[in-house]
């Protein structure tokens, strides 16, 4: 029997230490929070992207009276990036969630459709996309999904 460890590493910015680009992300996330259409759980979540060339583009969650046909923010922003901009890769994600008239200290994650969708597009593109998770009480940056997502089933999978 053998055992072996994955680790990820996750580095906590205040917001006077994320650089300007990272902050705009992140303010672009907390404020795409206030377009999600979110009457069935109330809760809503902002997520802000920045292509290889500079681009944004951002996405909020979109819920539905059957429930489970809600789309994340996460998808909702990169679908759309990678519909008007197939040939540009994602550079950084930010993420905000916001609910009972306020964001949360700790940030949220992104959930497993999420992260499969987010290793998708690092695969595509084959570059890192690095994740930035807002909460009040920092901002958390992981520097490749890949550090969200260990054991990954990716086009390289169907190979095998
Ligand atoms: N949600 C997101 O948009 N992103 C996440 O990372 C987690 C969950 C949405 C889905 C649903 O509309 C609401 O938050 C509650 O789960």
């Amino acid at each position: 029997m053998e055992k072996y460890n994955i680790t990820s590493e996750v580095a906590v910015y205040q917001d006077d230490e994320l650089s300007a680009e990272d902050r705009e992300l992140v303010e672009l996330a907390k404020k795409a929070t206030q377009q999600s259409y979110s009457p069935y759980s109330h809760f809503q979540v902002g997520a802000a992207l920045r292509l290889e060339d500079g681009t944004i583009v951002t996405g909020s969650n979109q819920e539905n009276a059957s429930y489970p046909l809600a789309l994340c923010a996460e998808r909702t922003a990169l679908f759309h990036a990678q519909h008007e901009h197939p040939d540009k890769n994602v550079v950084a994600l930010a993420i905000a969630a916001y609910a009972n008239g306020h964001f949360y200290p700790e940030p949220i994650s992104p959930c497993g459709a999420c992260r499969q969708v987010m290793l998708e597009v690092e695969d595509r593109y084959k570059r890192p996309m690095r994740v930035l998770l807002y909460g009040t009480s920092g901002t958390h940056v992981i520097s490749t999904v890949r550090d969200l997502l260990p054991f990954q089933f990716i086009s390289e999978s169907l190979k095998k």
